[in-house]
């Protein structure tokens, strides 16, 4: 199915635990050390062969994002824009992006996951994924009951998902990127809002799992998925990219080269966006990249 998959990139939210650094600007307009924190996802998503975006977020924050990623085109993707008005829960994204699916599987990315690493076990997650089934991801984690917590078993099977459970029943919480089969839109308009009203993401995987068609793969200890959720976790992240890049001179989260990599976009292309760009660290890392790939 990996063929007519769309993304739906999702930056709502109250960010209430950034405050007060959030009563003006976005969690995912934050930066991450040098990039806004919609880069990571968002290249994250272009690495998994997604091409056709939808990104949601909230009415007053949709020109800032336009702003930033515009309609896609000079990254060779095509986003769209909708809006959540009220955080009505990470599920109501399917809903909203119903018409912008049409008969297409997804792939839905929250705006403020981090996922640095080798990207095998998403594509892999997304190449066998059941036609109408979903596919969640599995990271361990040393506080699980933060989290929603899955069981699998060795064929990712799902055996159970918990939502924060006091006694989880592994170490395995659930990151924010999720894949689902065509017709997710319609399950995910068959949900009740939950006593915190809203609609769930874990009510919606476990419609899946009921039906048996719901699988769980491994992140492998080899990747790095972080938390950008409150400030010690933002600057935890900026230290983390911030290590990496000077230490390999190369740039983390850059939708550029995640799109030139992926055949998005030309040589040609690429070029005439560096030359366009100020003299930083990140137009320098995209010269060496493609001085590595001629
Ligand atoms: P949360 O971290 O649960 O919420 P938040 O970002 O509003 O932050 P806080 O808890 O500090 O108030 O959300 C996870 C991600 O999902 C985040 O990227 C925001 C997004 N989100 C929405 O866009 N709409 C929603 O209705 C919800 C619940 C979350």
């Amino acid at each position: 199915m990996g063929e007519d998959i769309k993304g739906i990139l999702l930056a709502g939210g109250r960010g209430t635990r950034l405050h007060p650094l959030t009563s003006i600007v976005s969690k995912q307009l934050q930066p991450i050390y040098n990039k806004p924190m919609v880069y990571y996802s968002l290249t994250t998503m272009i690495l998994a062969g997604v091409r056709q975006i939808l990104l949601i977020t909230t009415p007053e924050d949709v020109p800032h994002f336009k702003k930033l990623l515009g309609d896609g085109h000079r990254w060779g993707l095509e986003i769209e824009y909708a809006t959540q008005d009220q955080p009505r829960g990470i599920a109501e994204a399917l809903v909203i992006g119903a018409d912008f699916l049409g008969d297409s599987g997804a792939l839905l990315m929250l705006g403020d996951n981090f996922i640095y690493g080798r990207l095998d076990f998403l594509r892999q997650g997304i190449a066998a994924n059941a036609p109408r089934g979903a596919t969640i991801f599995a990271y361990q984690v040393s506080n699980p009951s933060a989290y929603g917590v899955v069981e699998f078993d060795r064929d990712f099977n799902v055996l159970s998902l918990e939502e924060k459970p006091a006694s989880p029943r592994s170490p395995w919480a659930v990151p924010g990127l999720y894949v689902y089969g065509a017709g997710v839109a319609t399950k995910a308009a068959t949900l009740k809002p939950s006593a915190r009203g809203e609609l769930e993401i874990t009510d919606l995987n476990r419609l899946y799992l009921n039906e048996g068609t719901l699988s769980a793969r491994p992140m492998g200890r080899g990747i790095a998925w972080l938390d950008t959720g409150t400030p010690e976790n933002l600057l935890n992240a900026s230290s983390f990219v911030h290590a990496i890049e000077t230490r390999q001179g190369l740039i983390v989260g850059s939708p550029e080269e995640a799109a030139f990599r992926m055949g998005f976009l030309s040589l040609e292309a690429l070029r005439a966006l560096i030359d366009d760009m100020p003299d930083t660290f990140y137009k320098q890392s995209l010269v060496r990249s493609l001085r590595d790939q001629a």
